[in-house]
């Protein structure tokens, strides 16, 4: 679709920037802070990239202020960060943690002071290691009841000042690389176990969402999902059904249920095939087909698009990620009898393999749309690449300017499409601690001078890249 002219974004629109507690903050052990799952898993060997960890991370914890001061400077309108839940439940329910909760009071107050927007993820992946210990985190029906009394405290605290809430970051990326790839806490490889804990999962979200909406809070809630839309190879009709294989299986499979309240039949049928299907009572089915539990915004987190062929029964399985860094390092990988990764010559990749499409963000805009008839909040985009520190402390991060600016266009010509999109909150902020990639895997508007060997002095330093987006928020989006 051609377009003689753009439609303007519209002028409320959220330019942003996101992060997540674990990926910044640091101070893991401080304010009466309890451990997390992510805060143990770490420290098993080779776990993560050259065994980095979050104890210290970029000190957000510490240099919140300076942080949101360079985020007034740039001009930011939102800003989307998680809370711990760690800080405040140190053990995951009880009494809740004066101190924690005063951290994200100070730091709530201070981006409205400089009238940017929170966006508040509640959950970014680092579950109370107490809850894991006691019934097992996510595989325990028990994690219903103390998510909401967590997500409660947080609405009934910051619900004056918070008008955007993300319950789930990533649902479908933690719950696989945690029961299904052991590349995650709880380093499982099970997947009949991660499809009754991601079941579980879901009736978590549908808990939230739908207390949110009958406690009349102010604002608008929902998951952010990790949307890497499906191409076939060729136009190979085989192919072509392997795409929807994909789409079905990575994708509609959490947002059918966040959005209508089942799963595709398909995949349904296929578990059921496999005995990986997970249990739904009738009080589930209730929960999760009620409108109340419904999202009001989908948040979509884009890196890229998959290309898909056609795998047989005895083909190719699942393999881990390139966490080298390393371009063409990529593993082949797969779902038996539904689909394998293929190359696309058409697309360009990062240094980690990830391909780079920003024709593909507007395709999951326009999917998103006709699909679920939602508006859409881009909660994650963006590019990780090595960066470099010049002598003078300047850093000429071109490649992910040009990256954001394509993706910027993308968003532009999905508005004109007729797509109701709120927001683009970017990934990231400042650099932060990549999970499995350490701190060279850089994705922020600001330099933060530390490395996996040394801390350093943590100090700020804006990029090139920061002063490219302060124009683009300068004119809504126009001037690139
Ligand atoms: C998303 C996560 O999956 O992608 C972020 O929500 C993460 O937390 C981001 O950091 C980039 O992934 P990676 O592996 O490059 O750090």
């Amino acid at each position: 679709m051609e377009h003689k002219e753009l439609t303007a974004f519209p002028k409320s629109f959220l330019w942003g920037s996101a992060s997540a507690a674990y990926q910044i903050e640091g101070a893991y052990r401080e304010g009466g802070k309890g451990l997390s799952v992510w805060d143990k898993f770490v420290r098993i060997p080779g776990k993560t990239y050259e065994g980095t960890n979050g104890d210290v991370a970029v000190d957000h914890y510490h240099r919140y202020q300076e942080d949101v001061d360079l985020m007034a400077e740039a001009g930011l309108k939102a800003y989307r960060f998680s809370i711990a839940w760690t800080r405040i439940f140190p053990n995951g329910k009880g009494e809740p943690n004066e101190a924690g909760l005063k951290f994200y009071d100070d730091l709530i107050n201070d981006l409205i002071a400089h009238k940017i927007e929170p966006v508040v993820t509640i959950y970014h992946w680092d579950l109370p290691q107490a809850l894991q210990d006691e019934y097992g985190g996510w595989e325990s029906r028990e994690i219903i009841p103390d998510f909401l009394n967590y997500a409660k405290t947080l609405f009934d605290r910051y619900g004056d000042r918070v008008r955007y809430w993300v319950t789930l970051n990533e649902q479908n990326i933690f719950m696989q690389h945690g029961y299904l790839m052991a590349s995650h806490p709880p380093a499982v490889k099970d997947p009949k176990r991660m499809y009754a804990a991601n079941h579980i999962g879901n009736l978590v979200n549908a808990t939230v969402i739908k207390y949110f909406h009958e406690h009349g809070y102010q604002g608008q809630i929902g998951p952010s999902f990790a949307y890497s839309p499906a191409y076939p190879a060729d136009a190979a009709p085989i192919n072509q059904l392997a795409a929807d294989n994909a789409e079905q299986f990575n994708s509609y499979y959490w947002m059918d249920m966040y959005v209508f309240g089942h799963y595709p039949d398909l995949i349904r049928k296929w578990q059921t095939e496999q005995g990986l299907a997970p249990e739904i009572t009738e009080a589930d089915d209730a929960l999760l087909k009620d409108p109340l539990s419904h999202p009001d915004f989908m948040g979509l987190n884009y890196y890229q698009t998959n290309t898909v062929a056609a795998n047989p029964l005895d083909g190719v399985g699942m393999a881990a990620e390139n966490t080298s860094g390393k371009k063409g390092t990529s593993k082949e990988s797969g779902v038996p009898g539904l689909f394998k990764m293929a190359k696309n010559d058409y697309l360009q990749k990062t240094d980690w393999d990830w391909n780079i499409d920003p024709i593909g963000l507007r395709i999951a805009l326009r999917r998103i749309n006709s699909r679920y008839q939602l508006p859409v909040l881009i909660t994650e985009n963006g590019l990780g690449a090595f960066d470099t520190l010049e002598a003078d402390h300047e850093i000429h991060d071109d490649y992910r300017i040009h990256f954001l600016r394509e993706h910027v266009k993308a968003i532009h010509e999905a508005i004109s499409d007729g797509v109701d999109v709120i927001g683009y909150t970017t990934w990231s902020f400042t650099d932060l601690l990549s999970w499995l990639n350490g701190y060279r895997k850089r994705y922020g508007f600001v330099y933060v001078n530390r490395d996996e060997e040394s801390e350093k002095d943590l100090a700020r330093y804006p990029k090139d890249s920061f002063y490219w987006y302060k124009q683009v928020i300068a004119s809504n989006g126009e001037d690139l």
